[in-house]
């Protein structure tokens, strides 16, 4: 582990809120996003550059920052040699804002470009990605965090000094640092494309400068195309305080940590109760605690603390304008998830022929929902047919092997988390991890028209039949 020797105030003075080592655009109503090839050092200094797709020449690409209520225009340039477009995980838009290529827009052609206008409803953590190609252009590095702030007023309730966002992110690199090849069947019907190098906010890096005594909000965001994090701060215990951008009561994480799949955001804060010039890993225990391994650590400063004394409980930020499904007379709707390795599937329905699994094995399809895999999603009809204005609940059931995270687009939902260390009955999310034949029920009102995604996001299930649509009207 390296250590560096930080100047807290100085670091804090440059970039104000936020340490991400990334480019942050300045919060405004327009900014510009280019993707295109560049290269990238995330191995590290003095070793070979990786050839990455980036973001304004950056991995991850830099940090949009807006205020809850405003239009956020983004002006999106394709510099890459394949179609595109940007999808904007877990903001509630119109659909044709969502960025998912033939139900919300044409792809964006290489040397194309495409204005989205973004009402931003809620406030919170986000994230942007492509949504063509998604396990290739994710895992080349085309992804970012897009905050959306609170109101001054109601963010001073947290009591944080300043704000840190940690993008983690993994790579599957070969021995010259090169990106992997994609494609890999093994990978679509096992757990996805998991990396060997895992980067925060695009490095290796161990130390987050920070000083003692001082509170910070830590926005977390895995972009990773399958990997799950389980993150422990110990001997720092902070407060859970939002879940995919949505708030909930600040909890402490305790022992058990933070669960984060691919696409699920937390906001902590967190209580630097450590001595000057002390440092503390951040240690991922997803595969359990005899397989720790240190992905991040707090470096702090020889400067004396900022208070002496412990802070209290932030306060609960005011929930956003999702509206509260009424779950006595919702509309009930099932969705099966089956396949995968070691699954049993034997069969399935694609555009109305049904595939053994020679034939699904063939045209790259290892899962299915409710029986039927989309040959492409202009010509699958939807999943489900929901009314609009109306409440729903529908119950994913895991009928694979697998864990998997189901991220529906253009609505939130409520789900009861017991992974959540306050065992709350019911939180707001957009994405919910289905351990292995477990059954959740997500609930929501269909307030949103248009034909959603809904998908696993690990992206080599979502690419390999594990996604559908959801028809609101
Ligand atoms: Cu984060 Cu359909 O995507
Ligand atoms: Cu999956």
């Amino acid at each position: 582990m390296r250590r560096r020797q930080f100047l807290a105030t100085t670091v804090g003075a440059l970039v104000g809120v936020g340490t991400s080592h990334r480019p942050v655009l300045a919060a405004g109503p327009s900014v510009s996003i280019a993707a295109g090839p560049t290269t990238a050092e995330l191995v590290g200094a003095g070793l070979p550059k990786t050839q990455v797709w980036a973001y304004n020449q950056s991995v991850p690409g830099p940090v949009i920052r807006a205020q809850q209520g405003d239009e956020l225009r983004v002006v999106f340039e394709n510099g890459l040699a394949e179609p595109s477009t940007i999808h904007w995980h877990g903001l509630r838009v119109p659909v044709k804002q969502d960025g998912v290529s033939y139900l919300s827009q044409e792809p964006i052609a290489p040397g194309g470009r495409h204005l989205y206008t973004l009402p931003l409803a809620d406030a919170g953590t986000f994230w942007y990605h492509p949504h063509v190609n998604s396990s290739e252009q994710v895992g080349r590095g085309l992804s970012g965090v897009l905050i959306v702030k609170e109101a001054p007023s109601i963010a001073a309730r947290l009591g944080v000094d300043r704000e840190i966002v940690w993008a983690i992110d993994d790579w599957r690199l070969d021995e010259a640092a090169q990106i992997a090849p994609f494609g890999n069947r093994h990978d679509a019907s096992h757990g996805g494309r998991f990396g060997n190098v895992i980067t925060i906010n695009g490095r290796q890096d161990l130390g987050e400068p920070v000083r003692a005594g001082e509170r910070v909000r830590l926005r977390l965001a895995n972009l990773a195309n399958a990997q799950f994090f389980n993150l422990r701060f110990q001997p720092l215990d902070p407060w859970l305080v939002a879940f995919d951008g949505h708030p909930v009561e600040p909890t402490r994480l305790g022992d058990g940590g933070v669960w984060l799949g691919p696409g699920q955001r937390a906001d902590l804060v967190v209580d630097i109760d450590l001595e000057p010039g002390a440092y503390a890993e951040v240690i991922d225990i997803s595969y359990g605690v005899d397989e720790a391994r240190a992905i991040m650590g707090w470096t702090v400063s020889d400067m004396a603390p900022l208070r002496q004394t412990a802070r209290p409980a932030p306060s609960t930020l005011p929930a956003n304008p999702v509206p509260e499904p009424d779950l006595e007379n919702a509309e009930k709707h099932s969705l099966v998830f089956e396949g995968g390795a070691m699954g049993g599937m034997t069969q399935a329905n694609m555009n109305g022929r049904m595939l053994d699994m020679r034939a699904l094995v063939e045209a790259g399809r290892f899962w299915s929902i409710n029986g039927s895999v989309p040959a492409d999603i202009r010509s699958s009809p939807p999943l489900l047919d929901l009314a609009l204005g109306k409440s729903h609940i529908i119950r994913l059931e895991n009928r694979t092997r697998w864990v998997h995270p189901i991220h529906l687009h253009g609505h939130s939902f409520l789900v009861s988390d017991p992974r959540l260390p306050d065992g709350s009955p019911k939180v707001v999310r957009d994405t919910v991890l289905m351990a292995p034949n477990e059954v959740t029920d997500i609930a929501f009102v269909a307030d949103n028209p248009g034909q959603w995604m809904l998908h696993c996001h690990v992206l080599e299930h979502q690419g390999s039949g594990m996604m559908g649509t959801i028809r609101v009207g």
